[in-house]
């Protein structure tokens, strides 16, 4: 007897089966919809191919192409296609070479299967042959010499692309089980990370702890986690993971944002701790509550921009409130002095990508409006409406650089220069939670996580 252990990545696939199919039919109108206004048949999807290292036998860790796994969750084999034509069974071309070098894909089993006519593939002239004539489709996928190749003509069309992501932003209700999920493996990883963190244990020794607690491997991870401990905290994106243990005394703060995949979608989560009581645990107590009763003014018809204001609202009164900053919140916010603690946007939306696509555009023509001058880094300017997910991850942080920048405008005699002096080592805060709007009412997927666990 053998004892397996549970693949976390397709725990709930049991439960999807009927979803899955109404999700079918959903990407199904979408996708035919835009084959059509681009005068096409239908559309081949590729997975994508494996790309090799610069002269090496090696190849990057492979990332399928998101369309891809829009219709299916098959996210890890390479030089696969879908084809998609009107009223007719969806088609894999499954690829499954002869390699005596690497384990082959196995035959695709799961929830979503029967709904598939499925062909294995040896490779990619194998393909062509399955296909037959394709030059009355349009093609989404990386490689764009191979579709040209088969007489293509329309590939990854900007017109046919503007109409998909726009409707990618409403998620189905197969999807919001699977980012639902994606969470659920997630706490359990940033439960282990934060008893890692209580150990003394190192970045390298956390991002360890988490990602065997997920069950991930680190390829799997929708992006590469950031573990930072101390002044990395400061670091948005912080990407190394450092073996050095801080001893009782020297140990201040860390800061994980990490996530999960389930069946392709996304969890993006952030928490913030501190080894000791005293002003930083204070401000991340005070920053959560903030968090959560911005989350709690949420509401359909809202400019997801108007929130990013509000949250600046909120940082300004905590920086006046912890005598950070001697100024009115008015004041501070028209001066757009809290965008030195808090350079990123509020947040973006979530699913097959972690920043998933179309948060700009207000219509499936495109129609971008970009981020406010004030706050540049905003990923997302559209209206917040049912059945869209996103992110709430608003944050405090201590980053020299800007703050050196503040320190030289007329404004540096209202900041209270030593109490940043004695925050500086714990680098800054960030709290991230996954939302979901449904009938009208926020679902923080990230919450009841951690509540379940
Ligand atoms: N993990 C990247 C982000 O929060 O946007
Ligand atoms: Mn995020
Ligand atoms: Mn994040």
């Amino acid at each position: 007897m053998t004892d397996q252990i549970p693949d976390l990545q397709s725990a709930v696939g049991s439960q999807l089966s009927s979803l899955y199919k109404i999700h079918l039919e959903h990407v199904t109108q979408v996708y035919q919809k835009a084959a059509r206004q681009a005068g096409k048949d239908g559309i081949l999807i590729a997975s994508g191919a494996l790309k090799q290292t610069f002269l090496d036998d090696q190849t990057y860790p492979f990332k399928v192409n998101p369309h891809f796994k829009a219709w299916l969750p098959v996210t890890d084999v390479e030089d696969s296609y879908l084809l998609l034509r009107e009223n007719k069974k969806p088609q894999l071309l499954f690829h499954q070479p002869e390699d005596y070098w690497h384990l082959p894909a196995q035959d695709p089993t799961g929830f979503w299967v029967d709904e598939w006519d499925i062909e294995s593939i040896k490779n990619v002239s194998d393909a062509h042959n399955h296909l037959g004539d394709v030059r009355d489709l349009a093609f989404i996928g990386e490689d764009v010499q191979q579709p040209k190749d088969w007489g293509i003509d329309r590939i990854n069309d900007e017109t046919m692309l503007d109409s998909i992501h726009f409707n990618r932003a409403y998620k189905t209700d197969y999807e919001i089980t699977c980012l639902a999920h994606a969470n659920n493996i997630a706490v359990r990883g940033h439960v282990a990370a934060e008893a890692a963190f209580r150990e003394g244990m190192s970045e390298f020794e956390i991002q360890t702890a988490y990602l065997s607690a997920i069950g991930h491997r680190e390829q799997q991870t929708p992006y590469s986690g950031i573990v930072a401990l101390n002044e990395h905290c400061a670091v948005l994106h912080y990407q190394h993971y450092e073996h050095l243990r801080h001893g009782e005394s020297s140990l201040n703060s860390l800061l994980i944002d990490a996530g999960a995949n389930s069946n392709g979608y996304a969890a993006d989560i952030t928490r913030t701790y501190a080894h000791r009581s005293g002003l930083f645990e204070d401000l991340i107590t005070a920053m959560n509550e903030a968090q959560l009763t911005l989350i709690d003014t949420i509401e359909v018809g809202m400019d997801y921009t108007k929130l990013n204001f509000l949250m600046h609202q909120k940082l300004a009164l905590l920086l006046k409130q912890f005598k950070i900053i001697d100024m009115s919140v008015d004041e501070m916010v028209q001066k757009n002095i809290t965008f030195n603690f808090m350079p990123h946007g509020l947040g973006h939306f979530l699913g097959l990508q972690t920043h998933d696509v179309s948060g700009f555009q207000q219509s499936e023509k495109g129609d971008n409006v970009a981020a406010p001058d004030n706050y540049p880094s905003l990923r997302l300017t559209r209206k917040i409406e049912d059945r869209q997910v996103f992110t709430i991850e608003p944050g405090i942080y201590f980053i020299p650089m800007l703050l050196k920048q503040l320190q030289q405008t007329e404004d540096a005699s209202s900041v209270n220069w030593s109490l940043i002096e004695s925050l500086l080592p714990y680098g800054g805060i960030r709290i991230e939670d996954n939302i979901a709007m449904i009938n009208g009412q926020t679902r923080n997927l990230t919450r009841e996580a951690f509540t379940q666990l």
